[in-house]
């Protein structure tokens, strides 16, 4: 898997060079949303210079007896109060104090008086747009008692001021972001990436070799979620060594035991030949022992057969085609050995036409030891109550999955069998029975993908459910 991800190295696709972009981005943004009040802030500074300097230079005309001075000094007050014309209104009488020699035509009058913030936000961006007009501005004398003032403006200049403060502000902005997000990036790198890759490394060693003590990853003593992750993965890579060491060595044991338990089922199938030609001989002894030395060969082959097929960790995957569940179910019955004396009655209410797709060897072997287990348990002692004992199999079309009821009315499970139950070897609670039966259902069921349970059992019997999903229709 790990071959088919190109090489993660480019420092474009890490962690920190995305955090990196988008702290960048981020300190953007909030230098924008700091613009827009700061820009709008900037043109009222502007223009209330304007009328700050235009009351100064009024005073100029205050000092002359008739209020009137030489052009050129008029011309000089103005260009030195950055603007076109000034107007006074003292209480209510317009005086007209400083003008150009032509007054210029206005294009739009702004109140500095009382203007709320957001009319001046949406100003400062029609400023930003327009840049060319002429404006008039009015505002206060610095004693609101005294009157107003009011300026004739060039836009073009305030325009100009405005673009070299944004300008300025951009690149302010630029060095700003690019140190947070290089801080960030570094950071990061030091405290986040860089111990996530030795992690990331030494997972990808520890699968390539877990047995080497070098793959594992080195002891951490921080106190957060890196920490944490770096003690637990040496946690379960130190598990992990131990479990791979005992599956090996059971590996190994395993093989011999099967190997041994093979030769040995065959020796007793040569015995139980031999057993049953006892059953011809007439001397008295004989025939009395001959029927229990034939029963212990008997147990003997199951839990030979039983412990090799338990033992086959390597059981090949379902191979599922298409049967009728209607015959399998009478085959693995069948094969289960009912009593020939009828005293088991076997009861089959698949319908006819319900198919499963199924491995047919894998789930024959659920049914047969589902069968054999309820034809065991009816059979010893009083087994069924009154009447005939009766096993029962029904099976009905879910959700895309099949649902079997596999019931006796057997005695029901004993506590002992309850406990353990589908735990192999630990879950009989029948003499001569070694426990592997349901466990090997299970794990058939399971493989599958399915689901096999116990639904209920108590002294008027037991059943069992198997739910088997992936059915077509
Ligand atoms: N239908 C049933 N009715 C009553 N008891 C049951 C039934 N099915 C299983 N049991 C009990 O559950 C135990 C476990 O069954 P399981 O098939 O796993 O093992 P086993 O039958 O004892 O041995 P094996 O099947 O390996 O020969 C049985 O010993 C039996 O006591
Ligand atoms: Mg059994």
């Amino acid at each position: 898997m790990q071959e088919g991800i190109k090489n993660p190295a480019p420092w474009l696709r890490g962690l920190s060079a995305r955090l990196l972009v988008l702290t960048a981005v981020f300190v953007m943004l909030s230098e924008v949303l700091i613009y827009v009040p700061s820009i709008s802030l900037f043109r009222l500074t502007f223009l209330k210079d304007r009328i700050a300097d235009a009351h100064l230079a009024s005073l100029a005309l205050k000092a002359t007896p008739d209020n009137v001075v030489a052009r050129p000094l008029e011309m000089e007050l103005l260009a030195n109060a950055m603007v076109r014309g000034i107007v006074l209104k003292r209480r209510e009488a317009r005086i007209m104090m400083l003008m150009e020699e032509m007054p210029p035509t206005v294009d739009a009058i702004y109140d500095l008086r009382g203007a709320s913030a957001w009319r001046l936000i949406m100003d400062a961006f029609i400023t930003l747009r327009q840049g060319q007009r002429t404006l008039r501005v009015w505002g206060d004398f610095p004693d609101k008692s005294e009157g107003s003032i009011e300026v004739i403006v060039d836009e073009a200049q305030l325009h100009a001021a405005m673009i070299d403060y944004s300008t300025n502000i951009m690149k302010l902005s630029l060095v700003i972001s690019l140190i947070t997000a290089g801080l960030v990036f570094l950071s990061l790198q030091l405290l986040m990436v860089a111990p996530m890759r030795r992690i990331t490394a030494s997972m990808v060693a520890f699968r390539k070799a877990p047995e080497d003590a070098n793959a594992m990853i080195a002891e951490s003593s921080r106190g957060d979620e890196i920490g944490t992750a770096q003690r637990e993965l040496r946690q379960m890579q130190d598990d992990l060594r131990v479990a791979l060491t005992q599956r090996v060595r059971l590996a190994a044991l395993g093989e011999a035991v099967s190997k041994v338990n093979h030769d040995l089922r065959n020796i007793l199938a040569t015995a139980q030949l031999v057993s049953d030609r006892l059953g011809d001989v007439q001397d008295p002894t004989v025939r009395q022992v001959a029927p229990r030395l034939m029963q212990s060969i008997d147990r003997a082959i199951n839990l030979c057969s039983q412990s090799l097929s338990f033992g086959r960790a390597d059981e090949a995957p379902p191979n599922p085609v298409i049967v009728s569940l209607h015959e399998l179910a009478d085959d693995a019955v069948a094969y289960a050995g009912l009593p020939a004396d009828g005293s088991i009655v076997w009861r089959n209410d698949v319908p006819d036409g319900l198919t499963l797709k199924a491995d047919r060897e894998q789930i024959f072997r659920v049914l047969m030891n589902l069968a054999r287990n309820a034809i065991q348990a009816m059979s010893v002692g009083s087994g069924h109550g009154e009447g005939a004992g009766e096993i029962t199999l029904t099976a009905k079309n879910g959700d895309a999955a099949i649902i079997m009821e596999f019931g006796d009315n057997g005695p029901g499970l004993p506590d002992k069998a309850r406990e353990h139950l589908f735990e192999a070897f630990t879950g009989s609670a029948r003499a001569g029975g070694t426990g592997l039966g349901l466990a090997i259902a299970k794990e058939l069921v399971v493989a599958h993908g399915g689901e096999l349970s116990l639904a209920r059992s108590d002294d008027a019997g037991t059943v069992f459910r198997i739910v088997l999903p992936g059915q077509p229709g």
